[in-house]
C-alpha cells in the first residue's frame, strides 16, 4: 500500500523529475511521463536475488544503472557502532554502480550518510518528504491530546561521479 506523502522540498537538481512526489500525485505532474516510462519498460523481466548488501561479490563491478534501498541502511545502522558497516554498504554500492548512475537511499534519518559519503565519489541531493499521518493519538482517553512526532522520509539521491581522465 502506498503512503501519501507531502513534498517539502524538491527540485530538478535531484535528477528524478517525475518521481518527486507520492504515487497518487505523480499522475498530476505535467510531463512526468510515468505512463510512457511504464510502456517503455513493459518487456523487461525483473530478476530477484537475495544477497548480503555488505558483500555483493556475486555482482560484477559497474553492472547497475540504478540502485534503490529503503531503510536497509537504517537496519544496518542499528548494529553499526562506528559507521564502518554503513561505509561497507556505500563501498559495495559504489562498486556495483556504473559511473553517472544513481543510488536512491530512503531513510528515516536526516543524518544517515553524514561522514560516510565522499564528495569525490558522489554528487548528493536530499529530498525531505513529510509523511501524511495523523499526529494525534486516535483514542483520547484523558483530557489531554497525545501528540505524535511528525515523520519524514529523507530521500538521498546520489550520483556516482564519472572519473576524470
Ligand atoms: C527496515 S526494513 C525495510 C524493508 C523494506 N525496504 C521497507 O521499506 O519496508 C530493513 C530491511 O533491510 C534488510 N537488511 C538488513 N541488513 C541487510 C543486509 N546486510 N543485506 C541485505 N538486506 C539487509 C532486512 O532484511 C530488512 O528487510
Amino acid at each position: 500500500m502506498e503512503r501519501a506523502g507531502v513534498v517539502e522540498k524538491a527540485d530538478n537538481a535531484s535528477g528524478l523529475d517525475g518521481y518527486h512526489c507520492n504515487s497518487a500525485e505523480k499522475e498530476k505532474v505535467p510531463g512526468s511521463g510515468a505512463k510512457e516510462r511504464g510502456d517503455m519498460y513493459k518487456n523487461i523481466t525483473p530478476q530477484w536475488k537475495a544477497v548480503n548488501a555488505l558483500d555483493m561479490a556475486c555482482f560484477d563491478e559497474e553492472c547497475f544503472d540504478f540502485v534503490f534501498e529503503k531503510s536497509t541502511s537504517d537496519a544496518i545502522a542499528c548494529g553499526d557502532c562506528d559507521g564502518s558497516l554503513l561505509k561497507k554498504l556505500e563501498n559495495e554500492i559504489y562498486r556495483v554502480t556504473k559511473p553517472g548512475s544513481k543510488w536512491l537511499s530512503v531513510s528515516y534519518s536526516s543524518s544517515r550518510w553524514d561522514g560516510i559519503i565522499e564528495t569525490s565519489r558522489w554528487d548528493a541531493n536530499v529530498i525531505k518528504i513529510k509523511i501524511d499521518t495523523d499526529t494525534t493519538d486516535g483514542e483520547k482517553t484523558t483530557s489531554h491530546t497525545v501528540m505524535r512526532p511528525e515523520v519524514y522520509q529523507n530521500c538521498y539521491v546520489f550520483t556516482k561521479k564519472i572519473p576524470k581522465c
